[in-house]
């Protein structure tokens, strides 16, 4: 799980400097080192080679195709693999998690205050009275800090929420020994962990919720979280978080 983990944060960190910077060569520490891949040659595009021969910049469709393949490597197409399993996984055991807003490996800056409007004007928070069934796209309902509702999945609240609903509710066990139950059961508590650490993040970002919930395991006291009137993507977070991972 650790090792899914770093290579999925890997991934993540390499593809958001690729597009930001361009940049190549990433390492990350334990053992998730990504291999250089070339750039196209800009000497090629200032139109010189070594005879001093007048070139034809390449064409652009030429750059951009050698873009698209830069992009792919197998060990990227690998974490994002990965990934999708644990984001199917996820929307398997919990539906509300199928939200592009709870997609595994979350990376944001700061969770949004129940206050706040969230993405498209929405509120982050919309009462709705205990025992409410219904189930709402990319929130989750239940009772939060402003009091029984729906709570956008920007919301740590939200995960509180369902950390606690998947602790009650655990998988059936009519057939314990058959692979499809052990299957469901290691599912249910793989997502719960996951859950459970971005219930105690101080942001959320899963490289962040991990080190919150083991510093939370261990007794030390937890910083205060953070939380906004917007969400953004913590490109910048994650790209300096690497160097001291
Ligand atoms: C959640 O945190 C625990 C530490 O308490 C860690 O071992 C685990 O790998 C984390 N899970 C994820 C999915 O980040």
């Amino acid at each position: 799980m650790a090792n899914l983990w770093l290579d999925s944060f890997c991934l993540l960190v390499y593809a958001a400097r690729l597009y930001v910077t361009g940049t190549v060569g990433l390492q990350c520490q334990e053992g998730g080192q990504i291999d250089a891949i070339e750039q196209p040659e800009s000497s090629v595009a200032n139109g010189c080679n070594l005879n001093n021969r007048i070139q034809e910049p390449p064409p652009s469709s030429f750059i951009s195709a050698l873009g698209t393949k830069a992009v792919k490597p197998p060990q990227l197409q690998k974490m994002a693999d990965k990934n999708a399993k644990i984001n199917a996984k996820m929307a398997r055991v919990c539906p509300e998690l199928a939200s592009e807003y709870a997609r595994y490996p979350l990376q944001m800056k700061s969770w949004v205050s129940p206050d706040a409007m969230g993405p498209n004007k929405n509120p982050c928070w919309i009462s709705a009275p205990r025992g409410t069934t219904e189930r709402k796209d990319d929130y989750a309902f239940g009772a939060g800090k402003k009091g029984w509702g729906y709570y956008h999945l920007l919301t740590r609240d939200s995960y509180t929420i369902l950390y606690a609903r998947l602790t009650n509710e655990m998988p059936g066990c009519c057939c314990a020994f058959s692979a499809e139950a052990r299957r469901q059961m290691s599912d249910w508590d793989d997502v719960k962990t996951i859950v459970y650490n971005r219930s105690v993040a101080t942001i959320p970002d899963d490289a962040q919720a991990k080190k919150d919930a083991i510093r939370l395991a261990q007794g030390v006291a937890q910083a205060h979280y953070h939380e906004g009137q917007n969400f953004q993507l913590a490109v910048g977070v994650a790209t300096t978080a690497a160097t001291g991972f």
